[in-house]
């Protein structure tokens, strides 16, 4: 067994958050009624072109999290175990939205635990709400002119306004019927 001291209270939510969603949120929230604390950690990945650079993406994470200090928001590199073993967390949290996801993810986990037996991945579903919600479909949508306010939290809607130089689009108005 290995002897260094782990957080149990500590779980790392690692992901690429190109941006964050309302699904992400989501895991967090139901991550915190477990751990006290939930690190977002972000993947510094120098063969993928993302839309938002790391610093950005720190920062939307910040000014979402803003005054609870119970989600803290960090970067890696390198194997993820690697880093939940250097910050002493015991958990990793991934969130699955479908049975699409599953595969992928249990791949990911079997491996993680075949590198690092002492830290356990732990499956969150997203409110159904979600479901089908992710950070490509949110660029494409924006870029594409539509809206993605029930998404998305506030700051990233305006950090893709910002980015693309598009308006944010306004509510469109609900037929009448009957
Ligand atoms: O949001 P994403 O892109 O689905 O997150 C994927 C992520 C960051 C969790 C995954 O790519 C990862 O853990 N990368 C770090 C490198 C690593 O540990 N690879 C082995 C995984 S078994």
């Amino acid at each position: 067994m290995n002897s260094r001291r782990r957080d149990s209270s500590l779980a790392v939510f690692p992901g690429s958050f190109d941006p964050i969603t309302n699904g992400h949120l989501d895991i967090v929230e139901r991550g915190l009624r477990i751990f006290d604390r939930v690190r977002m950690a972000i993947l510094v990945n120098v063969e993928k072109q993302p839309l938002f650079t790391v610093e950005e993406r720190l920062a939307i994470i910040r000014e979402a999290y803003q005054g609870n200090p119970r989600v803290e928001v960090d970067t890696f590199s390198g194997l993820l175990v690697d880093y939940a073993e250097r910050v002493g967390a015991s958990v990793i949290i991934r969130g699955i939205r479908a049975i699409s996801d599953f595969e992928y993810e249990f791949q990911m986990a079997l491996m993680n635990r075949r590198l690092n037996p002492q830290i356990e991945t732990v499956f969150m579903m997203p409110a159904e709400s979600y479901s089908y919600v992710s950070s490509r479909l949110v660029k494409e949508v924006f870029q594409l002119g539509g809206r993605v306010t029930d998404v998305v939290p506030p700051v990233v809607e305006r950090r893709l306004s910002d980015k693309y130089g598009t308006p944010v689009r306004p509510a469109s108005r609900r037929r009448k019927t009957g």
